[in-house]
């Protein structure tokens, strides 16, 4: 509920300026806006959130400092000698992850006829997959084509993407949300069954499949399903802290812990599957996040460790609209559909500033601005926001929509006594995504041999910027690859001694490098303990 009288008048003008804003379509920024925007007010151009890698396979690349201090750490198994001759566990291919790709990759390598294992830190299902909201983009209707799809995304990447990712994503978008039909995903569709699509921020068609505004809890519901009436082993609470590698260099395993009694395990694998998702947790530059409690980017150490090179560290998404008020919500994810659906954002002072769907960086660097130079933010307990004018929806697609197509966010406000129905909501940028990761081959593999990845620990796919409903679409389109990929190699790999040699290898280097800390990594939790 709204007390605040600053906010109480600033709603007011909302109010009176809501039937002439409904109206308006405030024009796209142009390309040289769009750049200056960012390089002024993204938070991945803050040179001083930054630093230079010191040792590794990205020696002299840019990571973000949190980043840095945790791919620049101690191995958790540091000094210990353990015993690899007897491995707790033997598979063919060991998935790591428990979120939307690693249960694709699962369920793929099963199909394949490979002894699978998925282990997560968490239970399966607890992942960003399952806190995604708003869609999942796939070109399958008559006036839009893959072409348009890639444009759409190779664009709004600021052409960074590895093409040949890209063109697998989007190349493989219809038949991904087939397979999640055929699964059982719910589709929001119209009543002569052709599934609803919208657009979302930086897409020329609309061509977003949701299930409601909870479209990962659905298509994560339906995996998780998959995998347990496969009968696919799963290890919960179980967290990869390091890989192992063969004597030939190429990955064999990896080494376990069990969250729950500090139990360390071998898991002996022909092939590994790194799906540990994002980074939220590590709330880059302060940020608050929209991420799952376990984005950690422990994928991205373990790959690192063991030689695999990343791809476009440096970049992060902020989702423009996170929840700003109230409190017990903040930074939580209002899903781009809100504006897809027609909410506009707006000043303190009742103005449109922006067209709302401008690709994501640019979107949060527009509020940015608007909250810190031009003084056009709304004060909040925890700092300056702007409102989404979600009445706006009602008012443009009839009574009835907001509870018909978002309502996970009615009730998420709800619970707080705002009913974005009636009143606006107050928003601000939100950590949501890790553009950057490990880098792979097209058969989903990482410069580490019988290493894969899959999902949001994958760099390069999106380039520098991703679209809305293009995550939920690589963990399916790359984890079904990686899955497949990894059972396929499996069957040729003639395996090798095991050895943590390369543990061993990385510790020289880090005194090598004079880097003295007592980080240790990877990190696993987020520690939100006071210290006093
Ligand atoms: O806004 C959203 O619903 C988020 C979607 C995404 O990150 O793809």
């Amino acid at each position: 509920m709204y007390t605040d009288q600053t906010m109480l008048e600033s709603i007011r003008r909302v109010e009176a300026a809501r039937a002439e804003n409904v109206k308006l379509d405030p024009r796209r920024m142009t390309a040289e806006e769009k750049d200056q925007l960012l390089k002024a007010y993204h938070p991945d151009y803050r040179a001083d959130q930054f630093t230079q890698l010191a040792m590794g396979p990205n020696k002299g690349g840019k990571v973000p400092l949190e980043l840095a201090a945790l791919l620049q750490a101690h191995s958790r198994i540091a000094g210990m000698q353990l015993d690899l001759s007897h491995p707790d566990y033997d598979v063919d291919v060991l998935v790591i992850g428990g979120g939307g790709a690693g249960t694709s990759a699962a369920i793929e390598a099963d199909n394949a006829g490979a002894k699978v294992m998925l282990v997560t830190k968490l239970r399966m299902g607890d992942a960003n997959t399952m806190m995604a909201e708003g869609g999942i983009q796939a070109a399958d209707k008559p006036n839009d084509s893959p072409a348009q799809h890639f444009l759409d995304a190779y664009g709004g990447g600021h052409f960074a993407a590895q093409k040949d990712l890209l063109y697998k994503l989007v190349t493989e978008a219809p038949d991904a949300i087939k397979w999640l039909s055929d699964l059982g995903v719910e589709f929001d569709k119209a009543p002569d069954g052709t599934m609803i699509t919208t657009h979302g921020g930086g897409t020329s068609r609309k061509r977003m499949h949701a299930a409601k505004d909870y479209s990962g809890a659905e298509i994560m519901r339906t995996l998780r399903d998959e995998v347990l009436n496969r009968e696919i082993p799963v290890v919960d609470f179980t967290a990869a802290i390091e890989l192992i590698k063969d004597e030939n260099g190429r990955c064999a395993g990896a080494v376990l812990k069990n969250m729950e009694t500090g139990e360390l395990l071998i898991a002996r694998a022909r092939t590994v599957v790194i799906a540990t998702g994002g980074a939220g947790r590590l709330h880059y530059q302060g940020f608050p996040t929209s991420n799952h409690y376990g984005a950690t980017a422990d994928g991205l150490i373990l790959g690192y460790r063991a030689g695999a090179e990343l791809l476009y560290p440096d970049t992060l998404q902020y989702h423009p609209t996170g929840a700003a008020f109230p409190a017990q919500i903040f930074g939580a994810l209002v899903t781009e559909k809100v504006r897809s659906l027609g909410a506009m954002l707006i000043n303190v002072h009742g103005e449109a500033f922006m067209n709302p769907l401008e690709t994501r960086d640019v979107a949060a660097a527009s509020i940015i601005r608007e909250c810190s130079d031009r003084h056009n933010g709304v004060k909040t307990p925890a700092g300056y926001a702007v409102w989404l004018d979600t009445p706006m929806i009602e008012i443009k697609n009839g009574p009835g929509t907001i509870e018909k197509r978002i309502p996970a966010m009615l009730r998420m406000f709800g619970k707080y006594g705002i009913d974005l129905r009636t009143e606006p909501i107050l928003v601000y940028p939100t950590l949501h995504y890790q553009n950057g990761g490990l880098k792979i081959t097209s058969d989903g593999q990482s410069m580490v041999e019988n290493l894969f990845v899959a999902g949001e620990a994958v760099g390069g796919i999106h380039g520098r910027n991703r679209l809305m409903g293009n995550s939920l679409l690589d963990i399916i389109v790359f984890g079904r690859n990686a899955g497949r990929s990894a059972a396929a190699r499996s069957r040729e790999v003639a395996m090798g001694k095991l050895t943590l040699a390369h543990v061993d290898a990385f510790e020289k280097e880090l005194a090598e490098a004079g880097i003295v800390t007592d980080a240790v990594s990877p990190k696993l939790l987020p520690d939100y303990t006071r210290k006093v």
